[in-house]
């Protein structure tokens, strides 16, 4: 076993000792999304700091830890508080839990995170399905040797995230009475916000939406195999022409705010996608 095989085996043999069960779904909730937490039933809390090889989380609005349960009867693994390459993580650390999900049995990632809207039709704390994403962090995580038993060196991009899961989510969106877009994602490294000139640029290449996550972890996620969902919640408005400085409490703010419309949602997706 390579090195990295034999680190995730070790995280997921420590996880199964305090969590038999098998998850259907791997959930990773971004900043000022944690809320959905709650509503996990049949809790088994580990602090990230616990589990071999996990990085620990540094974010003030993170907690660092995996909570295991279930959802609509539904068992999943979630991530309350994830690993950012701005924090100084290394892109191998950043989806290291993806990989420990798989391991798990997880067979879906669903993945959500708080972003700047630049498509003028969305409005603060919409939730939007991600459609596709850009990759404008400058690295990869798959950089390096492959390992064949975790992947494919070359894995292919044209639907990294499901298109059945994301009509699934809409529906029920619309069911809901949530708005909910479908949008690009675009990731960048952060941590300073855009300037003007960048988010022009942003979306002048096609982005509806941007942010400093989920694109690692949604590339390792579609390499070891898993069926991917993926959540933003605009947290602020990013008009390059009526651009107004944001403070992060802001951000948390609407992100709480739209964390409460994915907590209702997501629940929903679980019990009708695993209905199929
Ligand atoms: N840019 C990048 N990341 C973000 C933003 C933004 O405007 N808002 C929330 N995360």
């Amino acid at each position: 076993m390579l090195g990295l095989a034999r680190q995730i085996d070790e995280a997921a043999t420590m996880i199964r000792q305090r969590w038999p069960s098998t998850p259907k779904a791997g959930l990773i909730l971004g900043t000022g999304l944690g809320g959905l937490a709650e509503q996990i039933a049949n809790k088994t809390i580990i602090p990230y700091a616990e589990i071999p090889h996990f990085p620990t989380s540094t974010s003030p609005s993170h907690a660092g830890q995996l909570v295991c349960g279930e959802l609509c009867g539904v068992p999943i693994v979630a991530m309350e508080g994830r690993f950012h390459f701005y924090e100084g993580y290394s892109m191998q650390q950043v989806t290291f839990p993806v990989r420990v999900m798989k391991a798990l049995g997880a067979n879906t990632l669903v993945v959500t995170n708080a972003a700047g809207g630049m498509n003028p039709h969305f409005e603060l704390s919409d939730v939007v399905v991600i459609d596709d994403h850009i990759n404008l962090m400058g690295d990869n995580p798959l950089r390096g040797i492959n390992d064949d038993q975790l992947g494919p060196r070359f894995p292919d991009m044209c639907e990294p995230y499901s298109r059945e899961l994301s009509t699934i989510a809409l529906q029920a969106a619309l069911e809901l009475g949530i708005t909910a877009h479908k949008g690009i994602f675009v990731a960048v490294t952060g941590p300073n916000l855009e300037t003007r000139a960048e988010y022009r640029m942003l979306r002048g290449m096609g982005a509806d939406v941007v942010g400093m996550s989920t694109v690692p972890e949604v590339i390792v996620a579609v390499h070891a195999g898993l069926r991917v969902l993926g959540f933003s919640i605009v947290t602020d408005v990013c008009l390059p022409d009526a651009l107004e400085p944001v403070d992060i409490q802001k951000i948390l703010a609407v992100a709480a705010k739209g964390g409460e419309k994915l907590s209702r949602l997501i629940p929903q997706v679980l019990a009708r996608m695993t209905a199929r």
